[in-house]
């Protein structure tokens, strides 16, 4: 079978970039950020993403460009023995994490609804509180919001990467910056915003304990869309052209941006609202941002723009964790890109059940400790992402080796000095901070 490429170099860009920038920088950051000590977490955060996220990014990359392969394949061609089995944990995390994905953007769907019924507008605490309460705790609606969700990722998925994936992230992207900018400026000039800036940028290193320190990582990890192969799979739709050190740059530069942009949109939010960091929870974006649209002239538009917005860069993000398991499933399995996606998209709803009833019905169901999201998330974050980076910094590091420094560049052209520096923090690094940092948070 022929491999599709992206069209384009902007267009794998906003592609990669899509998947990187998602729920996980608007409604993840900002609630991380906030229950663990705002520039605490910030600072291990930007340190992990700097020191060893981008290497680890142009590692999956030039993985998946090398081999031309899915996370399983790619691993056994490049690598063989057992670590096929790595990217199949790869293939696993994908189903797990999108099963609260689209639980996530099903609630983004269900708030673009009431932003355009004008339920948003100009409402206390303590409504919006009851409002987001309300659609969690309904047992069928938000399963059915999950959905339509899944559903239209399906569809992308099945028209394949360059009409699907492609076009649609180079539509969206740059309009959700746009509108987050605004939103941002708006956010930190409320009143009271002030001490959430400095919570969030005046560096205070107390909060930082071991637990706070592998969720930062997990945080930098889920955000840039590593540890799990969709990269992987993204760089074997690379062109032998494409210029990976430069392209990857510019993709962590982007989800970094909005991470900021958001934790400074939320976080001054809170402050602004009354609301203590950390209290709101997985709930925290949502509960948050309609004061910040009351506070806008047009907010009732701005609502509905942004979270029309925020649902497609969820879909972008959404795509790519289907996409390891559809390429798998085609790669490995021979089952066509027109059924696998319809089949990965249903086992993934099949998990989704339970995770959206523990935010509502079972939220007292209680797994060693966590609820049925908070386990999926610890499963994914502390444990299976780092796990899957610390195995594709030992392949590229070690097996692959210098040659994967010599497949960096466009047609096999040398990059320059700093694919050595690049080696030494896959191999050293990356592999070693990991480690230590696993140990941390399991202690
Ligand atoms: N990076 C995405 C986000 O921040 O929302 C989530 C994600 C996508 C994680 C793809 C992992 C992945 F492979």
């Amino acid at each position: 079978m022929r491999r599709d490429h992206w069209g384009s170099r902007l267009g794998f860009i906003m592609a990669a970039a899509g998947s990187a920038v998602g729920l996980g920088n608007i409604w993840k950051f900002p609630y991380m950020a906030g229950g663990h000590g705002g520039s605490a977490f910030l600072i291990l955060y930007l340190a992990f993403v700097l020191g060893f996220g981008l290497a680890l990014v142009i590692a999956e990359l030039v993985l998946g460009r090398m081999s031309g392969r899915n996370p399983v394949g790619a691993f056994r061609v490049m690598a063989g023995g057992a670590w096929p089995l790595v990217g199949g944990i790869g293939v696993l995390t994908a189903v797990l994490i999108l099963s609260f994905y689209c639980v996530v953007a099903g609630w983004t769907i269900a708030y673009l609804f009431y932003a355009i019924e004008g339920a948003l507008d100009a409402t206390s605490a303590g409504t919006l509180e009851s409002l987001f309460n309300q659609l969690t705790g309904s047992g069928l609606a938000p399963l059915c919001y999950a959905a339509a969700f899944m559903a239209i990722s399906v569809v992308i998925v099945s028209r394949g990467v360059g009409s699907g994936i492609e076009r649609a992230s180079k539509l969206f992207m740059p309009l959700l910056f746009v509108v987050l900018v605004v939103m941002t400026a708006r956010a930190v000039t409320l009143p009271g915003a002030g001490a959430g800036i400095a919570f969030l940028l005046k560096p205070d290193l107390s909060a930082i304990d071991g637990e706070t320190v592998s969720a930062a990582l997990g945080q930098a990890f889920f955000s840039l869309s590593l540890g799990l192969g969709g990269l992987v799979t993204y760089g074997s739709y690379m062109r032998a052209s494409a210029h990976i050190g430069r392209d990857a740059l510019a993709v962590v530069l982007l989800d970094t941006l909005v991470a900021m942009l958001a934790g400074l949109l939320i976080i001054p939010a809170m402050f602004a609202a009354g609301m203590t960091p950390g209290a709101g929870g997985a709930g925290t974006t949502f509960k948050v941002l309609p004061a910040v649209f009351a506070a806008l002239p047009g907010g009732h538009w701005i609502a509905i723009g942004f979270f029309a917005l925020l649902t497609l860069a969820a879909l972008t993000s959404s795509v790519s964790l289907l996409e390891p398991i559809v390429a798998w499933l085609g790669d490995e399995h021979d089952i066509a890109r027109g059924r696998a996606a319809p089949l990965a998209g249903l086992a993934c709803m099949v998990l989704a059940v339970p995770v959206s009833l523990s935010f509502g019905v079972w939220e007292h169901v209680r797994i060693m400790g966590y609820s049925i999201f908070g386990l999926l998330d610890f499963l994914t974050n502390n444990l299976s992402l780092p796990f899957g980076s610390l195995m594709t910094a030992i392949v590229v590091g070690w097996i692959i080796g210098p040659r994967a420094v010599a497949a960096l560049g466009p047609d096999g052209r040398p990059v320059g000095a700093w694919a050595q520096a690049w080696l030494f923090v896959v191999r050293f690094v990356a592999p070693i901070g990991i480690v230590w940092i696993l140990i941390q948070g399991l202690v």
